[in-house]
């Protein structure tokens, strides 16, 4: 292979939020412009686990100080066939096969050990890979390790890419645990160091080849988005480079995709989304004559949970309109959420919960989706909204900026707002019921957006020309 992707998710083996579907669909496109890539990722003990065929590829122990774990480097048989790309993933018995990916006290112990069997892994290859890419501060210790580790100094003109999906998490762990990392010239520990911290992430960008964040846009935020490495960001900018994701428009394709209760393209559009909205109101009991404002994601601080409720509070008041949320996390905003069920019925529902399957259906038949951002560094429920004809309603802010034009500007398709304020969201939705009553307008963009492309091709081929730039 000639670039081995190495991160703590990929669809469909396992997924959390966005890191997943852009490590599970790059390397496909990748592999399709004649450059092969792979993936290696952690072995979870999981749905997809128990579904699938493994052969062993190799087997090591791996140390974190007196403690020693039996490790398989698992390849998934078939994966080439059925994703597009060779899937391996590192089973560490005792530390790596759980449930879940993340939420564990001993994460950082779970993925020091997975980054040591990865690289004892690829040491034995008989053609080491002309590019590792690291994807986010789980993956962030492999730049140092392959600069600083004597164990690994045969690979150390291996170039590295490392990709910030999300800055706001840096994996920092104090100096205590620096015995479970391999030896390496403790003169270079200030690598591995910021704020008297390890932190993975600072270390990637310190010690990897070239940087990139998943949007042009977030890349110019870095330096001023109090990510408490402002200062890094502004200094290593050389080696840095924005570059958007894409979406796997195999598996966002509402002609074919299996999910949703009828499928549609450009010309079917009336009828198609209609058909999924139908559906979506008999489940969570709203109205199919009314415009569907839907939000999906992770109900944290950065998708703007805290103050989610009060959105559709006033929005609901002040529009007749219907609104639906999926997500989870926040347990306070999931009880406001569920709170808001009583005074708005028949007309607003909440899924609290992870749904892929619904997530399908609701971006077919909603008509609008918010995304009240504080920062978001690329955003992909725009881009899946888009290609299934329901119009974004997004805060102007990283990625959200590159890919949503407002209608107010020429040549636009969505509606943005600048501020994370209850005011500002409910406006913004003010807008698009507005946009919404003028039917012909509103079908009008709704044909437009599905026909944007947004697939990886590009910005896989962007990501090969960067490899080109360091790889020999
Ligand atoms: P982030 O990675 O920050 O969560 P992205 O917009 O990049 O945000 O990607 C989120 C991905 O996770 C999308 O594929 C979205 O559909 C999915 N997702 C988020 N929350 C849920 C949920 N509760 N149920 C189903 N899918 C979800
Ligand atoms: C992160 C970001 C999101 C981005 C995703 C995939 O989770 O929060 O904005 O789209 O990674 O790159």
């Amino acid at each position: 292979m000639k670039v081995i992707h190495v991160s703590a998710e990929c669809y469909p083996a396992a997924k959390v939020g966005g890191l997943a579907d852009v490590v599970g669909a790059l390397p496909k496109y990748q592999t399709n412009l004649g450059y092969e890539a792979a993936v290696v990722m952690p072995f979870y003990d999981n749905k997809y686990a128990k579904e699938t065929k493994y052969k062993t590829d190799f087997r090591c122990k791996v140390s974190l100080a007196k403690n020693k774990y039996k490790a398989k480097v698992y390849r998934v048989e078939n994966s080439f066939k059925e994703l597009g790309y060779h899937l391996y993933q590192v089973q560490i018995e005792g530390l790596l096969d759980r449930e879940n990916v993340y939420g564990y006290e001993d994460d950082t112990e779970r993925f020091i050990a997975f980054q040591k069997v990865v690289l004892d892994w690829i040491l034995q290859f008989e053609n080491a890979p002309k590019v590792i890419h690291c994807h986010d501060h789980h993956t962030g210790l492999i730049p140092f390790m392959l600069t600083q580790c004597i164990k690994y100094q045969s690979m150390r003109s291996v170039p590295t890419v490392f990709t910030i999906h999300n800055a706001q998490y840096q994996g920092e762990f104090s100096f205590e645990k620096l015995e479970y990392l391999p030896e390496y010239n403790l003169e270079q520990s200030g690598v591995l160091e910021w704020d008297y911290a390890i932190n993975p992430m600072a270390a990637a960008i310190k010690a990897c080849w070239r940087y990139t964040t998943v949007s042009p846009n977030y890349m110019n935020e870095l330096p001023y988005a109090a990510t408490g490495l402002d200062w890094l960001f502004d200094t290593e900018r050389e080696k840095s480079v924005g570059i958007i994701n894409g979406i796997d428009t195999d598996v966002w394709n509402p002609s074919s995709d299996k999910m949703i209760a009828k499928n549609f393209t450009v010309r079917t559009v009336e009828a198609g989304k209609k058909a999924n909205k139908q559906l979506i109101c008999e489940k969570f009991d709203l109205d199919p004559e009314k415009p569907l404002v839907a939000f999906i994601g992770r109900l944290v601080y950065q998708k703007g949970a805290d103050i989610m409720a009060g959105i559709f509070d006033r929005a609901l008041d002040a529009n007749d309109i219907n609104g639906l949320v999926l997500g989870s996390g926040d347990p306070h905003a999931e009880y406001l959420l569920n709170e808001l069920k009583d005074k708005y019925q028949g007309r607003y529902n909440t899924f609290i919960g992870y749904d892929e399957e619904l997530s399908h259906l609701i971006y077919a038949g909603a008509d609008f989706l918010i995304m009240p951002s504080r920062f978001e560094p690329c955003g992909l429920n725009q881009l899946y909204a888009l290609r299934y004809g329901t119009i974004p309603v997004v805060r102007t802010t990283g990625g959200l900026k590159d890919t949503v034009k407002d209608i107010g500007e020429k040549g636009g398709f969505g509606i943005r707002h600048e501020h994370v304020t209850v005011d500002d969201v409910a406006l913004a939705i003010t807008r698009a019921n507005k946009l919404y009553n003028n039917t012909a307008e509103f079908k009008r963009i709704r044909k437009e957006i599905m026909k944007i492309d947004n697939s990886w091709e590009n910005s896989a081929n962007e990501y090969i020309e960067l490899y080109n730039l360091i790889a020999q």
